[in-house]
């Protein structure tokens, strides 16, 4: 009883009593139209190390600002050139990330000790109003343990985090279900840090100028890892002609039934019993709104392994890969 009287405890919707619990340091779950954030104030070290303990996470890896207002940028960020404002005015609110140069007073546990920091304005009606009161900024990470699968509906939050944070502002199930697009403008030219449903395409069509990758400038961010968005049943990537020799193995090692999930958009030919196929949309903003959710239901479902099928080489599925790519970090793929 006990327990339950606490969960309803946990989840509101009431703004007011969000923006107090914030204000009072304390940490509480937002919506956001990409995942559920785990905020906390941005000016409060002792609600910045709760985040960090709660999370698990290496207080080297730094955190995104979630401000109201473009109005509010230059309160924590310096040299506001024109390729910001310009990606601020047409993506914002919106699932985009900007690391800038950061103020001077910008507390050293957001950036990871860093001399930029990252801001977003999200595009969530409600969360929007509640920034709005709280009148300054949020620092919220993704509402799960480190590498885990961000979630994205207020019953993931709880099942991730609710023992450990003060409230989960409930604004259901979040549009995206992927993380921020991040863009670096802190280094003279544009460099995509995290792809996402804002594609490099479109962000360097916007700004007019190429966007370089990652793996182009060779630079190296704190909080980018090669596993990450990770469920914790093993996760493996396969191609569509890696299928039937995937299936000849799991024959030959007499693999129980229902004993793997296989994430699919196209219908697969010659299922053996082991394998339970979970049918996934066609369409990229379908199957990304759709991936964690069926990921964290796999992980609950005690199955040996998941199989994903790799998605399209193309640009908007490009976010998908990134996520899918790291969630199966350690697998390798079978022989
Ligand atoms: O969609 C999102 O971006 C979600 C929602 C809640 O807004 N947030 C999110 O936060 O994904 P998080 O902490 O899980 O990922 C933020 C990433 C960090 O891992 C780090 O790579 C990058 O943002 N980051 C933050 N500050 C940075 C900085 N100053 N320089 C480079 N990268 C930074
Ligand atoms: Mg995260």
């Amino acid at each position: 009883m006990t327990v339950f009287l606490e969960a309803v405890d946990l989840i509101t919707q009431n703004i007011a009593e969000a923006c107090a619990c914030l204000k009072a340091g304390g940490l509480v779950a937002i919506p956001t139209e990409t995942v559920y954030g785990l905020g906390a104030d941005a000016s409060n070290p002792v609600a910045l190390k709760k985040v960090f303990q709660v999370k698990k996470r290496p207080t080297t890896h730094p955190l995104i600002v979630h401000i109201a207002s473009i109005n509010q940028l230059s309160e924590w960020a310096l040299d506001i050139n024109d390729d910001a404002l310009h990606l601020a005015k047409t993506f914002w609110p919106g699932p985009l990330t900007l690391v800038l140069k950061k103020q001077q007073h910008v507390l050293d546990l957001v950036t990871g000790g860093q001399q930029t920091i990252a801001l977003r304005i999200p595009r969530h009606t409600e969360t929007l109003k509640l920034l709005t009161l709280f009148a300054g900024g949020l620092a919220a990470p993704s509402a799960n343990e480190f590498t885990h699968l961000s979630p994205t509906t207020a019953d993931a939050v709880s099942d991730e985090l609710g023992h450990s944070i003060d409230l989960i502002f409930d604004g259901g199930s979040c549009e995206l279900g992927l993380e921020s697009t991040i863009i670096d403008l802190s280094r003279g030219r544009p460099i995509l840090l995290r792809p996402g449903m804002i594609t490099l395409e479109e962000i360097a069509a916007t700004l007019n100028t190429p966007v370089a990758t990652m793996s182009e400038t060779k630079i190296r961010v704190p909080g980018q890892h090669a596993l990450h968005y990770a469920p914790r049943t093993k996760t493996t990537l396969i191609h569509a002609n890696e299928w039937p020799s995937f299936i000849e193995n799991k024959k030959n090692e007499n693999t129980k039934r229902h004993a793997i999930a296989f994430l699919t958009y196209e219908t697969p030919r010659a299922i053996p019993d082991c394998v339970d196929v979970v049918m996934m949309p066609s369409e990229s903003k379908a199957y990304a709104h759709k991936l964690y959710h069926t990921l964290r239901e796999c992980d609950q479902q005690d199955y040996q392994e998941i199989i994903i099928l790799n998605v399209p080489h193309t640009s908007p599925w490009a976010a998908i890969r990134d996520r899918l790519q790291k969630a199966s970090f350690c697998a390798k793929i079978p022989a």
